[in-house]
């Protein structure tokens, strides 16, 4: 039986539609491979150039639109004249919310010992998966800004750490532990955060007990931005909280090569609603438009796409291939030493995953 995959894509501003073209490409060479699997597209033009023009980020039924795809595969939004609160909070938050992706995936997984900083560090020794809160906590949005402007001045953040939205994360870490047969290491401050992070351990402890076969292990974050430079390779299966996974998977992108090579995924585990596919990166404006933006981090989404809808010889396969063009200097973008062209990436790395199957 064939196998539909509807997929929404906003390709965004800067280099997010140089990058989402070449996974397009990738995606129209799977389906030309797999008699079992077809895609449809529909591009949505909506980012900062879109806002310029008519005030709005995205359509005002935008959300609407987007609920008849099974995925959204975004490029990156945010340009110099829009103010990035703008550009973030009334796209890329909006989807995330309105379609209650609130796990955010990002692999920390090293392909070549050259593409790391760290000394002596190979493949076996960073290889983790950070599952990030993606819905509430520090970036919930709520908080007060009082006497604004006068010496009494004062502003408010306030965390957000709700029983369903910290269970439902931790929860869905022990079922990824589980399922890949790894550790899982909480992350958490619960010595300085007394409420939210005590709590956070009180969850992560009680939701454990279902999972006497997942072996944990708990550390506070300052400890463990210290390991992720230092002995990375104590960390298999890592959940954490929306601030702290921002901030420590720019820590792995640092130490897997940059952000040319990071991805993340929005999911929504239920399904109830589409998931989104980006690479971590942002527009570039200092090199967008020349064609040099290199699309493996956006190639590497495609793969995340393939494993969440249980394609898994596809995502395994992208994986491999990447592991393989970063080999070859010459065809790489200028980010990764090499003099190629996005394109030339692209159809390059096309002909190595023809080649593999
Ligand atoms: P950025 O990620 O766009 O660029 C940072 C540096 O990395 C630049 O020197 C850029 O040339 C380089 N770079 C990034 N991706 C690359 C790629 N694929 N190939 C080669 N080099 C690459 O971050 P920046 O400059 O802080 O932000 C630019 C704009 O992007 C801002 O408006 C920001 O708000 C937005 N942004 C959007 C994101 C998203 O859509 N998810 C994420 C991060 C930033
Ligand atoms: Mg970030």
């Amino acid at each position: 039986m064939m196998k539909k995959i509807k997929i929404a894509l906003i390709p965004g501003d800067g280099i997010g539609p140089e990058v989402v073209e070449q996974g397009v490409k990738v995606l129209h060479a799977i389906e030309r491979m797999d008699q079992g699997l077809s895609f449809t597209f529909e591009t949505f033009p909506w980012g900062c150039e879109y806002y310029l023009e008519k005030g709005i980020m995205m359509d005002a039924n935008g959300i609407d639109l987007l609920q008849k795809f099974d995925a959204i595969y975004l490029g990156a939004v945010g340009y110099p004249g829009v103010p990035d609160h703008i550009s973030l909070w009334d796209l890329l938050l909006k989807i995330r919310k309105s379609f209650d992706q609130y796990v955010n995936l990002r692999p920390v997984t090293l392909l070549h010992p050259s593409f790391t900083p760290l000394k002596k560090r190979s493949e076996k020794d960073i290889d983790m998966l950070v599952i990030r809160e993606n819905s509430e906590g520090e970036y919930a949005g709520a908080g007060e800004w009082l006497f604004k402007g006068k010496p009494e001045e004062v502003v408010l953040q306030t965390g957000v750490f709700s029983r369903k939205g910290t269970e439902r994360i931790i929860r869905f870490a022990y079922e990824e532990a589980r399922k890949s047969q790894r550790t899982l290491t909480s992350i958490s401050k619960a010595n300085a955060l007394n409420y939210s992070m005590v709590f956070w351990d009180e969850v992560f402890e009680e939701v454990g007990k279902e999972y006497p076969d997942v072996t944990t292990f708990s550390y506070l974050v300052d400890a463990a931005s210290l390991y992720f430079v230092s002995d990375p390779g104590r960390f298999e299966v890592v959940v954490t909280s929306n601030l702290f996974g921002d901030i420590l998977t720019d820590i792995g992108a640092a130490i897997t090569g940059g952000l040319g090579l990071a991805t993340g995924a929005n999911i929504n585990p239920e399904r109830e609603f589409p998931s989104m596919f980006e690479p971590v990166h942002g527009s570039a404006p200092d090199i967008a438009g020349q064609g040099i933006a290199n699309p493996l981090a956006a190639i590497w989404s495609v793969s995340q796409m393939m494993d969440f809808f249980d394609e898994k010889e596809w995502s395994e396969k992208i994986l491999a291939t990447i592991s393989s063009i970063i080999l070859e200097t010459d065809n790489l973008t200028p980010d990764l030493g090499g003099k190629a062209t996005t394109n030339e990436v692209g159809d390059r790395f096309i002909e190595i995953l023809s080649r593999a199957t």
